[in-house]
């Protein structure tokens, strides 16, 4: 689909794209503000009889009228499932739901499966869509900052496990991708904050143009001026797009997309499932990553002290909680990244890039000390 005016059903939008273009599958970014109601963005999706909209009570409250009806031009039977609200139940219990529903409703192969959420949602929708039947297709309509910008692109699926993140999952692309800028318009603005890390961080991996216009326009993306949240959403998507498109499988380059991950992923399973939002976590862990590449000389302590701030000036947290520095090192060995025992960092290489590497225990030990909000629970290094 190319970038159009979009004569749509509740309102004329202007709808940008992004191709995601992997080995087996090709498929469009569409974003712009009021697209869940008009009628083009929802073309030449696969045919079925019916279509099942995945959702949870706030999101659905807010969008899943629109959504319904939009489908209900094109699909005969449209039902919905409703999952609890919140990180604490990406689990089995929230997918199982989905396989009920899509069992008791006679659900067949053809089936489309449609998340209307967040991260959580699109997560657990996609595992959902990757393995009923082994196999049906999934539309993604991301209404997070966070999800828009990342968690919806690049097929990565999954639910968490007690003992670890993401642990259970698939990679899975969707048919689309369909970003409604107005939907950020009911999000909460600690929600946003959280999103803006996952947009902040592709600056130092990929694209340093792109950290300075954040710095620049952060103010207005604060106060949600779409024209600034559109240009975040498309740039942090192009970017996503050009990483997974080389990468699908993370053999390599997509670990990058990770900065902060570790570190993050550590905080929120320490911390329990929906204590720190996952933004908010990877912001942490951005800080303490960056601080890690100068310590280890890879790049300047300027470039960690810039990030820094400007993630203070986000209003995310730089302070990781208090946490015993054996349960840091339990929780990042559990990373997905960690290969034949050893933890392995995402962490930068040069203005804008990074690369995965080990890095001496002591290292880091003194790195996460020196972040920890109140270090005197935690024991010092020697
Ligand atoms: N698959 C990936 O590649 C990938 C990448 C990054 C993050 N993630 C995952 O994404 C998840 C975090 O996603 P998230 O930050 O979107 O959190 P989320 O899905 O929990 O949504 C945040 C909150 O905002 C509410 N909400 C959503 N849209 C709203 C709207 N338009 N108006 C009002 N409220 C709204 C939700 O109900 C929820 O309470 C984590 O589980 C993380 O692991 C996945």
């Amino acid at each position: 689909m190319q970038p159009s005016v979009h004569e749509g059903t509740q309102a004329a939008t202007t709808c940008d794209a992004v191709q995601v273009l992997t080995p087996g599958h090709h498929y469009d970014i569409l974003i712009g503000a009021g697209l869940l109601g008009s009628a083009p963005a929802w073309q030449d999706l696969p045919r079925a009889v019916h279509a099942v909209v995945v959702s949870n009570p706030t999101v659905h409250g807010h969008y899943g009228q629109t959504l319904q009806r939009a489908l209900m031009a094109r699909y005969a039977k449209v039902s919905t499932v409703l999952l609890p609200d919140g990180e604490q139940h990406k689990n089995w219990t929230s997918l199982n739901l989905i396989f009920d529903h899509l069992l008791s409703t006679g659900c067949d192969r053809r089936t489309v499966l449609f998340a209307l959420g967040g991260g959580v949602v699109g997560d657990i929708t996609g595992f959902a869509a990757a393995t009923y039947m082994r196999g049906v297709p999934f539309v993604q309509v991301p209404t997070t900052l966070l999800a828009q910008v990342d968690s919806s692109v690049g097929g990565k699926t999954a639910i968490n496990h007690p003992l670890g993140k993401n642990m259970v999952g698939a990679f899975y692309q969707p048919q689309r991708v369909l970003c409604d800028l107005a939907t950020l318009d009911t999000l909460p603005d600690r929600e946003l904050r959280a999103g803006l890390a996952e947009v902040i961080k592709y600056g130092p991996i990929a694209d340093m143009a792109f950290l300075d216009w954040i710095e620049s326009q952060l103010d207005a993306l604060l106060s949600r001026d779409r024209q600034a949240l559109a240009h975040a959403v498309r740039r942090s998507c192009e970017i996503k797009a050009l990483v997974v498109g080389q990468d699908e499988r993370e053999s390599g380059l997509r670990a990058i997309l990770n900065f902060g991950h570790t570190f993050g992923h550590a905080i929120e399973t320490g911390m329990g499932y929906g204590q720190w939002l996952h933004g908010e976590a990877v912001a942490c862990g951005m800080v303490i990553a960056a601080d890690l590449s100068a310590e280890l000389g890879l790049i300047d302590h300027s470039l960690a002290t810039r990030l820094r701030q400007l993630i203070e000036r986000a209003g995310l947290p730089t302070q990781a909680p208090p946490m015993p520095m054996a349960q840091w090192f339990e929780l990042m060995a559990v990373d997905k990244k960690a290969a034949d025992g050893d933890i392995r960092y995402v962490l930068l290489s040069a203005p804008g890039q990074a690369r995965m590497q080990a890095a001496p225990a002591d290292v880091v030990e003194r790195v996460i000390w020196r972040h920890t909000r109140d270090p005197a629970t935690a024991a010092p290094p020697a």
